[in-house]
């Protein structure tokens, strides 16, 4: 391999076939006079334009190989073959290694002459990068077959989202991640959309692994129900004005009545019914408030049985040596995902505020669905703050706003074939849209690119791992038998 041109950011090589590198893989230039050594990445591998000062590379590249030059005709066709089909790999120039650390900086050109080009694998280069770490978690193959691990501090504290295209593989990373989060210790709390996340604490054989007991599976109205009480002033009002759109005024009159049935001891949701059907007082804000109430009354998620009802303390404690709270929102309508959801972020933020549950990570699925837009800058920065650190899952990245995207610490793609998805990440996130679209668009299912802190910034193509648990993500099919069959017969 010889290096040819530099182009802004990019870096040329030329190399013979076989060629020994993939799209993805990392090459390291080392200059031979004891200097940095260049990391590049390749991005595009194509055919050779020869021309001027390109022949001598050329010449030495080829005469390196086992062509013997002679007079004859048969050689000269031989070597006249080779350079019709020499490949040209396209790379961005990555950064540094110098004394074994790694620089995202560039700090000479490589000789054209006397340096010499090498694959370099990703588990050497993140040696480089990440301090050592007792908590190196795999995520499956990068590259020539190279070890993927990545160390879970690099998600703690952070905000990451997970995109790619619909069976792509992104809930299967994130049950990977939240298992390695559970057996590190870690509280996890799941938005399951489809209800896919339960089977973390099983193995594939349906056996339970060891962190079983510590997956539980909470289902709104069923075997998780609130007091009034204990949503409290600031959670109803999240509810009421964010999930039900509640208008600013009835909220206020809401208020001045909860108060006063509070002073009485007698706050719970018949009461607050009963007390606005006969109050007297505006129609409008009478009529905003009864229909908000009989929806939350109907949702059956709040309960005055004390045995009934759950709080976030408690399960929180059952989950002290790590575990995860698996919210199950298949069966909820579309309003009580919402209620739901607001009502825990807001819990959630006020007890990390007091300090009564400790720093955890949430996962949420699909958050356009259920998440309000302005809550977005929220859950980054405040939640962020006081110790909720969020994994966002989407097949819809547009769906997420910029300033989101801006402050993004990790971020795994998955395969995208729409320009419109690619360019909405290329827009804002940390990665190129060179390498976006080179790297992304032709990735198979399974394969995933990470960048962020967790790679220490580099895009990493990895091939992510399977996982010994029951994954549950199929899609159900109506003709499951005739893909069984196509299955067979192509096997055979
Ligand atoms: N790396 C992997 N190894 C084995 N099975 C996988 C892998 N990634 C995904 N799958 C399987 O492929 C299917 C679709 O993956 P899933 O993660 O649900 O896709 P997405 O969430 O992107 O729609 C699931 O059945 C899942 O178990
Ligand atoms: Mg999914």
């Amino acid at each position: 391999m010889k290096v040819v041109e530099k182009n802004g950011g990019d870096l040329h090589i030329i190399c013979k076939r076989p060629v020994d590198v993939q799209i993805g893989d990392f090459l390291i230039i080392w200059d031979g006079l004891g200097r940095s050594s260049l990391i590049v990445q390749v991005i595009e591998e194509t055919y050779l334009n020869v021309e001027g000062a390109l022949l001598e590379a050329i010449r030495e590249e080829v005469l390196e190989a086992d062509v013997r030059v002679d007079e004859e005709a048969s050689s000269f066709t031989s070597l006249s073959n080779t350079v019709r089909d020499l490949i040209l790999l396209r790379c961005k120039i990555r950064g540094s290694i110098k004394s074994g650390f790694y620089m995202q900086s560039m700090e000479h050109l490589p000789s054209r002459v006397s340096s010499r080009v090498e694959p370099i694998p990703v588990d050497r280069l993140l040696e480089t990068i990440h301090p050592p770490s007792s908590r190196l978690i795999y995520l499956g193959k990068a590259g020539q077959q190279s070890p993927f691990n990545i160390p879970l501090e690099s998600l703690d504290g952070a905000l990451t989202i997970i995109t790619g295209k619909k069976g792509s593989g992104k809930s299967h990373l994130a049950k990977l991640l939240i298992k390695e989060l559970i057996q590190n210790y870690a509280k996890v709390v799941v938005f399951d959309i489809n209800d896919e996340y339960k089977g973390i604490g099983y193995r594939r054989d349906g056996t339970p692994s060891p962190i079983c007991n510590r997956v539980l599976r909470l289902e709104p109205s069923k075997n998780l129900r609130f007091t009034l009480e204990y949503i409290g002033k600031k959670g109803i009002s999240d509810i009421l004005c964010h999930a039900l759109d509640l208008p600013a005024t009835s909220l206020r009159e809401f208020l001045r009545i909860w108060d006063e049935l509070a002073d009485y001891g007698r706050l719970t949701l018949t009461d607050l019914i009963e007390t606005i059907s006969s109050r007297r007082g505006n129609e409008h804000v009478k009529e905003a408030l009864l229909s908000r109430l009989l929806t939350l009354a109907s949702s059956n998620l709040i309960t005055e049985d004390q045995d009934l009802a759950s709080t976030f303390e408690d399960l929180f404690s059952k989950i002290d040596v790590g575990g995860a709270l698996i919210i199950a929102l298949n069966r909820c309508s579309p309003i009580l995902r919402r209620i739901m959801v607001e009502f825990i972020l807001s819990k959630l933020t006020h007890l990390l505020e007091l300090g009564k549950i400790s720093p955890c990570f949430l996962f949420a699925e699909e958050a356009h669905l259920y998440l309000r837009e302005t809550y977005w800058e929220d859950i980054i920065t405040r939640m962020r703050h006081v110790g909720l650190f969020t994994t966002l899952i989407t097949n819809q990245p547009d769906a997420i706003k910029d300033c989101v995207f801006r402050q993004v610490d990790n971020i795994f793609i998955f395969n995208f074939s729409s320009e419109k998805d690619l360019e909405a990440i290329a827009r804002v996130s940390m990665i190129d849209g060179d390498t976006l679209k080179a790297i992304v668009k032709y990735i198979p299912p399974r394969y995933c690119l990470a960048v962020g802190r967790l790679t220490g910034n580099l895009p990493i193509l990895f091939n992510c791992a399977e996982a010994d648990m029951l994954t549950y993500g199929e899609t159900k099919l109506f003709f499951p038998t005739l893909c069984l069959k196509q299955k067979s017969s192509t096997e055979i």
